[in-house]
């Protein structure tokens, strides 16, 4: 499906930061929506090993597909399913898993994205609903998704204790949207920034308690970055199956570019590399299986697998020399994608953060 129906789109996608919608209806028609969670929730049951695998493959043939699913599933649906209710797994998940419903997730704000802690959008407790007021932004689905996992915050002296987890469910009163980001790379996923004003939400649509939506977060990251993980090897395996093909099609002094040492050794170079970041990356997704602590092995593999996408993107796009400059062939495509994996669901520094103080903790 990624190959047959959503890479030869790829292209038009990016150059027209077209969302694809009709990509979205193939998965829900393939029951890819719901992979990770039980079948009493309309989910396919699989693993999370199963669940890295598809998200690679999509990102080999379209970036944007990658991030719309997983924002979809790691970043919404996977929360909903870990703290929710069984009233609102079954309110909330049932649709997600059935590709009726798409989520998005809100954590980042115009002056917060390291500091998640310091998330400024109001949520006042009124009776029965809180009233939200801020703005989100960087939201991936943006202008798409129906269902909206906002990060707010209750009581700002508080800091991340204060923090809080609601669904927002999109024709909210006062909730609004601004306009599409005009990104570098990923250009149709609608990301765009999401505002409130005075928005009401049932206390009912609140994950955990008050309190726990910095735990909510940082445990949706957890899983999210395994996701971004397979994305950027996705990215980079794509981009090098381009330019092995390229090496054995194109000549130059007489003879395939492949035929060069120097080509071949990028070509070996990078696919070492490609094959570490999954192999860390199923690492990941296996402990999160086994229901082992996984967050440092999902920093290690969103680290390492981010910089050898934007490593191996780059490397590719040499081996195309002027050709892959241009948009006629897709290498550059590639490169321009690849660097959001370096930059969202944490920066390679807060990676490195996260890496750190786990092995400072000795855990
Ligand atoms: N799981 C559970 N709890 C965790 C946790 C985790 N992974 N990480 C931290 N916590 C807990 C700590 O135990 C601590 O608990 P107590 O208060 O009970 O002691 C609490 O949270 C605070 O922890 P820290 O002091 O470590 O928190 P911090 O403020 O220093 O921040 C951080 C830590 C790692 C820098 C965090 O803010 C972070 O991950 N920042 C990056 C944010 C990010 O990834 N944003 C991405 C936006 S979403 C996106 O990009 C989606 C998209 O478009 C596709």
């Amino acid at each position: 499906m990624a190959e047959n129906e959503f890479a030869p789109k790829a292209a038009e996608v990016d150059q027209k930061h077209r969302f694809p919608r009709e990509n979205w209806n193939l998965l829900a028609a393939s029951d890819l929506c719901g992979l990770v969670f039980p079948e009493e929730y309309g989910g396919a049951g699989l693993d999370h090993v199963s669940y890295v695998i598809v998200v690679e493959e999509l990102a080999k043939a379209c970036a944007t597909t990658s991030v719309m699913y997983s924002a979809h599933v790691s970043l919404t649906a996977t929360p909903v399913y870990i703290f929710g209710t069984e009233e609102q797994r079954h309110k909330f998940l049932t649709p997600m898993c059935k590709g009726e419903k798409m989520g998005a997730f809100c954590l980042s704000e115009p002056g917060s994205g390291s500091d998640s802690a310091a998330a400024t959008c109001m949520a006042e407790l009124r009776g029965d609903q809180f009233i939200l007021n801020g703005s989100k932004n960087w939201i991936t689905n943006g202008i798409e998704a129906d269902y909206y996992l906002v990060i707010a915050q209750t009581e700002t002296s508080k800091k991340h204790k204060g923090l809080v987890a609601l669904i927002v469910e999109k024709g909210s009163p006062g909730f609004t949207f601004g306009k599409l980001e005009d990104k570098l790379g990923i250009r149709g996923s609608a990301t765009c920034q999401i505002m409130f004003e005075d928005t009401p939400v049932p206390k009912a649509n609140m994950l955990g308690d008050i309190g726990d939506g910095f735990k909510v977060a940082m445990v949706t990251l957890d899983g999210g970055r395994i996701g971004i993980a397979a994305q950027a090897v996705g990215i980079a395996q794509g981009a090098w199956n381009h330019a092995l093909r390229y090496s054995k099609e194109r000549k130059a002094f007489g003879k395939l570019i492949g035929e060069f040492q120097a080509i071949q050794h990028m070509l070996a170079d990078m696919q070492t590399e490609i094959d570490a970041a999954r192999l860390l990356t199923y690492h990941a997704a296996n402990g999160n299986d086994r229901g082992d602590k996984y967050g440092k092995d999902a920093a290690h593999a969103k680290l390492y697998a981010a910089e050898v996408a934007m490593r191996s993107t780059i490397k590719c796009v040499q081996i195309f020399g002027g050709y892959g400059y241009v948009t006629d062939y897709p290498v550059e495509r590639y490169m321009r994608d690849a660097k959001i994996t370096e930059i969202y669901e944490g920066t390679s520094e807060i990676q490195r953060l996260v890496i750190a103080n786990y092995l400072l903790k000795g855990t």
